[in-house]
């Protein structure tokens, strides 16, 4: 009942006009005849217009890295949510990546605010949660989890809930190779995430709302994770980038079909 989701976030690659053109174009047709799995690009800023027109007559939808939460101000930098609501359907928000000290520093605060500013606009948040090795390792992960969805949904009522995508992306996981098993990550996405989810705004929110799993996923792992119960789909970073991202997308669509 739940539409699995494959989203391919290209992180800050092709980015340029015409590696991107080329790279879409490549996809585009096979990609789009895949059935039973929602398809999401992610491009980088400079191209998500040219991506987005190229996509137009097909069903794949496209989707923003990140945004700010305000529509417009003295951000310099950013992207807001009026710039993105006519350009794409979905957007990511609270990815590791960005949440990290070392690069833009994003706090529970800032992702609940983008994700309530996200759903106000129409567009769908894929809201990024995960633990990184040491709390892994400490046996934190489930209070970890558990407070920032917590933290990331707070405000929100359970008829937007149902319509976000969370996507459970373990730190220890994204770019390194070394994926979460199937078992654990359907463990954590359905104990942890769902059960949030459940507490906060009832079990028919739980269940509506698409969780999906992030980190080394590839053509190989991706029928594991899908064979998953609580698993309904993928976040996608360095296998996206290649042109068997469509067998990827095959893979996920068969093993759910
Ligand atoms: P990789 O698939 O490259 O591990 O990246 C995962 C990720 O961060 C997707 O957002």
């Amino acid at each position: 009942m739940r539409t699995p989701v494959i989203a391919g976030n290209w992180k800050m690659y092709l980015g340029q006009t015409e590696e991107a053109l080329g790279f879409v174009r490549g996809i585009r047709q096979p990609l789009n005849e895949v059935d039973g799995v929602e398809r999401v690009l992610c491009p980088p800023f400079t191209v998500l217009a040219t991506v987005a027109e190229v996509l137009q007559a097909t069903r794949i939808e496209v989707g923003a890295q990140t945004m700010h939460w305000e529509d417009q101000g003295a951000h310099t930098g950013e992207v807001s949510p009026r710039m993105l609501q006519d350009l794409c359907k979905y957007v990511i928000i609270g990815h590791s990546e960005r949440r990290a000290a070392e690069a833009n520093a994003e706090t529970d605060a800032a992702v609940n605010k983008k994700v309530r500013a996200a759903l106000a606009h129409g567009l769908i948040p894929i809201l990024c949660v995960g633990e990184n090795l040491a709390q892994n390792e400490a046996g934190q992960t489930e209070d970890f989890v558990g407070g920032q969805v917590r933290a990331a949904l707070e405000g929100l009522g359970a008829d937007e809930v149902r319509t976000c995508v969370i996507a459970y992306e373990p730190i220890w996981a994204i770019g390194t190779g070394k994926a979460a098993t199937p078992a654990d990550a359907n463990r954590v996405m359905g104990v942890v995430v769902r059960g949030a989810v459940s507490q906060q705004f009832g079990e028919e929110a739980a269940q509506a709302a698409r969780i999906l799993y992030g980190g080394s996923v590839n053509v190989e792992n991706i029928a594991g994770f899908m064979s998953m119960p609580e698993i309904d789909g993928a976040l996608v970073g360095g296998a996206s980038l290649k042109p068997d991202f469509v067998e990827l997308v095959r893979r996920a669509a068969a093993t759910r079909g």
